[in-house]
Order: C-alpha cells, then structure tokens, then sequence
C-alpha cells in the first residue's frame, strides 16, 4: 500500500459526469467567499497545529467490510463536493467536518448533523477512530495538513496541486511509504468517463503515435491570492497526459502575465516538450470572457477533442490526419495525403467522477486497489509546475526536467 503503479487500468465501473465549476457560478462564489475570513487573518488557513505524540494516536487497521471513517478539511468552495460524496458513499462514514471559518463550518454542518465539527485540524486528527481525511484547504497548507495527517496515521485524500514544492511532495510520498497509508491526489478529470476511455483508446493503439497535446482551458476565473492560473488550472491537463502517456517531459517553457498589482499571473502558456518531439501545450486563462474547456490529443491513427463543456457529447474521435508515404516516382522526398474520415462519439456513462475517486480511495486503503492519482503523480506534476514558474521568472526558458 502507498507504492503506486503508473498504468492501472481502472475496472470497468460506470461513472461519468464531471461536476466541476459548474457547482456554483464564480459571482455566487465571489459573494460567498467575500464574507470569508481572509487567509491572512489571525488563525488564517495555516491555524497553528500541535502535532506531539500524534504518531500514537494511529487510528487501527480497517476491517474489510466495515466503514471507514472520514473527515474533511475545508469546506469552502470545492471542500462540499468531497464531502456530498463522502457522504454517500456506501463505504464511508463521514465523521468529521473541519473548517476555521465558523460561518462555513455551520452552512456545511447542518446538512451533515451525524459529522462532528471540529475547529481545528488538529482536533479532528487526535480521534484515533478516523481512517482517514479529505484535504480541501487553499493549496498552500496541503504540505502541512497532509503531513500531519500521515503523521497521525491516518490516509489521506488531498486536493490538487499535492504541494507548492518538489521537495515537499516527495517528502510527502516517502512518509506515505514510510507510515503505509494511502496518499491520493484530487486529480478529478482523471476520474472522468472521458479520460478513461481516451485512456482506453491511446493504451489499444487505436490513437497511434501521439504527435501533440494541445489544451485550452480558459474562463473568466475567479482570482486566487495565493496561487497562480498555472498552479490552479495547469494541474488538471497534467494529471489527464501523466494518465495518457508513461513518460515525462524533457523540459518545461511558460510565458505568463499577471493584470493585478500582487503579480500573481492570470494567463499563461506552458509549452511541454517531450523524447520523440512530442509537444504538449497549455493555455491557461483566468480573463477570458468565455469558457472553453479543450483538450487534443493528436495522433498518427486517430485525434481526439475532449470538451467538458459539449454535454451533447463530451468526447470525439476524428479519423482525420495526414498519411506520409516515400514517393514512388522520387520526385518528393516525401508524400503527403490527407484522411478525412468519419468523427466518432463515443457512449459515455454518466456518473459522477468524484464519486469514483472516493470508490478509489476505499478501495486504495482496503488494499483492493493500487493509487491511480496517488502522491507519486501528483510530485511528477509538482516537478513539472515548478520547472515552469522558474521559467516564467527567467524569461520563458527552457527548464529541463
Ligand atoms: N479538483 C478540482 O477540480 C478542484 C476544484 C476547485 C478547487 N480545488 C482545490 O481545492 C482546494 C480548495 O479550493 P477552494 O476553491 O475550495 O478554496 P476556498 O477558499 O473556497 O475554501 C477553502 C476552505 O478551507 C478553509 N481552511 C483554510 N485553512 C484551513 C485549515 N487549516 N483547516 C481547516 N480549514 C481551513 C477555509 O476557511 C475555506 O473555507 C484548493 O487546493 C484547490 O486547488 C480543486
């Protein structure tokens, strides 16, 4: 447990549609977390933890077949949808409820009356009969959240991005190793009926070689303080080609601008190249006055477009390309034709993909199943956000990896 495997298929179980940004509009979201307390506020996100002795505090091996019990941190904007699912998953129990901001804490309690509240991370983690724990807080406190948890023993399920350093995700895959505890990473689009059959299609061969990854996922966003649109956005369309494709980039390119005084960037093109001459390429966009949600895969057999937003028909396969022959006669070096074949959309289930992640996860602690989006890809993602913000901050060089 905790050791993760690069290519695991998933099982074939239905799942389906994303739920997304589509939860709340970003003006419903900009009223409600106007009345937050702010992150710098005393007790901000990173609420002093006292974390002694809490390796003693182990919670128990779980019984298979009995449920595992589990809290969430964090009930802002993303932190409900974990804890709707948790809550009906069938093999968990949702026990705790945790949030500094006693306003958030109350709106989400009183859905949830059987969950304890807790004011504090620490005090949800000294129970010794929590299995494990949900990381929802803004991103810089997943390093410092998710370590104590895996201190207290308990798995962990943590939002993306896993931390705001390489070194700091490995050090949280190795106490994962070290205590033997799953360690989960919240990439969701993984999780997606859509991913997976792209998945499905690259791993058979039908895609052929893959050429380029090419993604444009742009919205008028809803500003973040504490981190970029590369390390907000950047992380879905990592997670969905580190799930494609089982290597990793040679280095890193990113041009970004940021339109506010605190300099955090809000657009951002990030340029992946890869052995081979593959080319994956980001476009990342918190001004855009529309959303477009696209993400190509292009390849030697068949291309793909999956957009999130077509409810119609989220995916697409295109038996489009180009075919390059030696010319017979020797006049060219080479021939070049075009395919224009038929566009295929694929039936796809519909259900909700973060209730597969938490299927995953039971499955993960009960030892049934090894990671798919565990600590591992989510450093392999780390390295990769941090390659690219040094070359935002050094003129859009090439980074090696
Ligand atoms: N997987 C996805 O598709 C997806 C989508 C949106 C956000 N996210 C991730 O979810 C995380 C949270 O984002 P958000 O938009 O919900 O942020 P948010 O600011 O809306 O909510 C964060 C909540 O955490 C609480 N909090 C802060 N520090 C805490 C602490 N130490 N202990 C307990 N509670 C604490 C805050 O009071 C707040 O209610 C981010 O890491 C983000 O990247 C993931």
């Amino acid at each position: 447990m905790g050791l993760e495997h690069r290519r695991v298929c998933l099982p074939k179980v239905r799942f389906g549609v994303f739920p997304g940004e589509a939860v709340e509009t970003s003006a419903q979201r900009r009223s409600r977390t106007a009345t937050r307390v702010p992150r710098d506020a005393p007790g901000g996100d990173m609420a002093p933890l006292d974390f002694e002795d809490q390796r003693l505090l182990g919670s128990a091996p779980v019984a298979r077949g009995s449920l595992l019990s589990v809290g969430v941190a964090g009930l802002g904007y993303w932190g409900p949808n974990l804890v709707r699912n948790l809550g009906a998953c069938p093999r968990t129990e949702l026990t705790w409820l945790c949030d500094i901001d006693p306003d958030r804490m109350e709106l989400i309690g009183r859905q949830y009356p059987k969950a304890q509240r807790a004011a504090t991370f620490a005090e949800m983690l000294a129970d010794k009969h929590l299995d494990a724990v949900a990381i929802a807080t803004p991103t810089p406190s997943h390093y410092l959240l998710a370590k104590a948890a895996l201190q207290a023993r308990k798995h962990v399920l943590v939002e993306k991005p896993l931390a705001m350093a390489a070194a700091e995700a490995e050090e949280l895959v190795a106490l994962a190793r070290e205590m033997d505890r799953v360690l989960l990473v919240d990439h969701v689009f993984v999780y997606t009926p859509s991913v997976r059959k792209m998945a499905e299609l690259v791993h058979g061969g039908e895609v052929g070689d893959i050429l380029f990854f090419d993604s444009v996922r742009i919205n008028l966003g809803v500003f973040q303080h504490d981190v970029s649109v590369l390390w907000d956005l950047a992380p879905h369309d990592l997670s969905i080609i580190d799930h494609l494709i089982a290597q990793g980039p040679e280095y890193v390119m990113a041009i970004g601008t940021s339109s506010t005084p605190h300099g955090v960037e809000d657009v951002v093109h990030l340029h992946l190249r890869y052995a081979g001459g593959l080319l994956a390429s980001f476009h990342l966009n918190w001004l855009s006055p529309v959303k477009v949600r696209h993400f190509m895969v292009g390849g030697s057999r068949r291309s793909m477009l999956y957009n999130e937003l077509d409810s119609a028909g989220r995916l697409k396969v295109y038996d489009r390309g180009i075919d390059v022959s030696a010319d017979p006669a020797g006049i060219r070096d080479v021939l070049i034709s075009y395919r224009s074949g038929d566009v295929v959309s694929p039936r796809l289930d519909e259900v909700e993909p973060l209730s597969r992640l938490v299927e995953h996860f039971a499955d993960c602690i009960e030892g049934r199943a090894v990671p798919i989006t565990g600590g591992e890809q989510g450093l392999r993602i780390v390295r990769i956000l941090e390659a690219a913000q040094r070359s935002l901050a050094d003129g859009s060089k090439r980074v090696r990896l």
